[in-house]
């Protein structure tokens, strides 16, 4: 037996570096200079490699732990390998970027140049024709000095090759899977001019030479004055903070898959995607349990259509024309915006409109909340419209279905969303069993889902189960929309405001309150006649709400 000491090599500037993956497990034959584990610094990952062959006899260190230069992390048996030893440790390991080249020096930080920059690769050590892989700003956005600007990868590390100069991003020279290597170009900045104190030493070069493989590692940049002064009042957007986390390995593998890394959620540590969180990304998505944003004609951030073949999303530099904000988008507005997106683009919609006589059951109604002052219940329009709703439904069961590849689910229970407006965004609450409950309970129940709603405290049970859905704009205002379905339902109906008109009574013209509907409903499962029927029978019953009875 002939135990050797793995130890970590010279990863240059990476002090006391994270493990974040191990890659091998006692017992394991390992090939010389195949990677043990992974760490990572706030701005690169790279993999350890073994520096000799044999079996896995113990591992040394554990997720979490810190390491540097020299410290051990393994111990293999190399009996019987001794052709596989590698040439020396640290070159066997050479993973990382040369010692000198994570402080980036402080003559590379022109932050106060006015004219155009041009941002190279700084010195990233033994990283030779390394893959840009990832592009983490535009032409246009405003770049704070040290942000990172590429992602660039080798087969055993990651980095992001950081600004040199504070500005506005004028041109990135570089698209993914380009290979760079030190002192290519890979951006021009227009730097901001004047306001910004930059170190004596900086200068206005176009060609800063930041020695920097990953400013990741540069406490040296602490000592900067950051160039704040000159920067637009708004925050510029920084993809960089959505990048997602994985290891080299893992990258190169989704890539190798076509995964979205983005869109695949981390279980390691801090959220770190694994290599089986891959797997089981893509083992859901050839299931049919999950889609990926492209499949699912959602178009990523500021860009779209490509997937169906479209031209790209244009894009405008809006501050061109004048001041501009820019604020992300809500959490719900995100997730209700991608099914609203899905459910236009794959179900084709047709929407009748009609109008309601509800003279009367306004009446009733404004009577109705006259006697129940007391008891706090208030009775809207849309508690009636849901009891009649079911009605319709129990006469027009397909309305009342969902669509399962060649099946119609049809259903014999009445939940019946209707869309609430939130601050932030559109949700929609259910009223479970609507045709056990009468209009008062279910006004209750509406005033109360909707209050959760506003407040942010609908539970996913709140809102799940609806076999129908109605969207009333009535205490707002219009005439006729197209409401969009919420699949998996097959129909929605769409309310307005209503408004008194005259009706020609075959005598005189009568002051008649209509209200307007919009009825959206999915082609594959209805059609144009009963949709028309469907609408017919639902002013029948608000005309004359005893109709329900019957
Ligand atoms: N015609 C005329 N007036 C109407 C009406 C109609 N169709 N529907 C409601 N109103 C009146 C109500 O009677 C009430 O008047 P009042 O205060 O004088 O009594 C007022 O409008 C406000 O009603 P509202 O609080 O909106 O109650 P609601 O039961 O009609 O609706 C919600 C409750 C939660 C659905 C509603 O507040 C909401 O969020 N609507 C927006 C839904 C939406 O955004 N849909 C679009 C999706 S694309």
């Amino acid at each position: 037996m002939a135990l050797v000491e793995v130890k970590v090599p010279d990863i240059g500037d990476f002090k006391e570096v994270a493990v974040i993956e191990l890659l091998a497990k006692p017992g394991d034959t390992i090939k010389v200079e195949q990677s043990l584990l992974t760490v990572e610094s706030d701005k690169a990952s790279m993999e350890i490699p073994s520096s000799h062959a044999g079996v896995l006899k113990e591992l040394k260190v554990k997720i979490g732990d810190n390491v540097a230069e020299g410290t051990v992390i393994a111990v293999i048996d190399a009996a019987g390998s001794a052709a596989a030893a590698a040439p020396a440790p640290a070159q066997a390991a050479a993973p990382a970027p040369a010692p000198a080249a994570a402080a980036p020096a402080p003559a590379a930080a022109p932050a106060a140049a006015a004219g155009p920059i041009e941002v190279k690769v700084p010195d990233i050590g033994d990283f030779k024709d390394v893959a840009v892989i990832e592009l983490l700003v535009k032409p246009g956005d405003t770049i704070k000095q040290e942000q990172s600007l590429i992602t660039v990868e080798s087969d055993k590390a990651s980095m992001e090759i950081p600004s040199s100069a504070a500005g506005t991003l004028k041109e990135l020279k570089v698209k993914i899977g380009d290979k760079v290597n030190i002192g290519d170009l890979i951006a021009i900045v227009q730097g901001t001019g004047g306001g910004a104190a930059a170190p004596a030493s900086a200068a206005p070069a176009p060609a800063p030479a930041p020695a920097a493989a990953s400013a990741a590692a540069a406490p040296a940049s602490a000592e900067r004055t950051p160039p704040t002064a000159a920067l637009p009042p708004h925050e510029p957007a920084t993809p960089s903070g959505t990048l997602p986390h994985a290891s080299p390995s893992v990258r190169k593998y989704a890539r190798e898959l076509g995964v979205p890394l983005e869109e695949v959620k981390g279980t390691g540590p801090k959220c770190r995607i694994t290599q089986e969180d891959v797997q089981s990304f893509t083992k859901a998505v050839m299931a049919g349990a999950a889609q990926t944003k492209a499949a699912a004609g959602k178009a990523p951030a500021g860009g779209g259509g490509e997937a169906l073949g479209l031209l790209p999303w244009p894009k405008v530099d809006f501050a061109k024309f004048g001041a501009i904000e820019r604020k992300p988008l809500s959490r719900i507005k995100k997730i209700s915006g991608a099914n609203l997106h899905r459910n236009w683009v794959m179900i084709p919609h047709v929407t009748n409109h009609d109008d309601a006589d509800i003279t009367e059951l306004e009446a009733f109604r404004v009577a109705t909340n006259k006697e129940n002052e007391k008891s706090g219940i208030k009775v809207t329009m849309l508690g009636f419209l849901i009891k009649a709703c079911v009605a319709a439904l129990k006469k027009f069961p397909d309305f009342n279905s969902s669509l399962d590849g060649d099946d119609l689910v049809l259903k014999s229970y009445y939940h019946i969303g209707f869309a609430a407006d939130t601050p932030n965004g559109l949700v929609v609450p259910v009223i479970k069993d609507a045709d056990k409950k009468g209009v008062l309970q279910i006004s209750q129940e509406m005033a109360e889902l909707a209050k959760k709603a506003r407040d942010g405290k609908l539970s996913p049970a709140d809102m799940s189960g609806a076999t129908f859905t109605i969207s009333s704009l009535g205490g707002i205002g219009g005439r006729y929309f197209t409401p969009i379905i919420n699949a998996p339902e097959v129909a929605i109906l769409g309310v307005c405001k209503s408004q008194t008109e005259p009706v020609w009574d075959g005598k005189q013209f009568q002051p008649r309150l209509k209200l307007p509907l919009s009825l959206s409903w999915d082609h594959r499962v209805i059609d144009g006649a009963s949709a028309a029927r469907f609408n017919a029978y639902l002013g029948q019953i608000l005309a004359d709400f005893r109709r329900v009875l019957l």
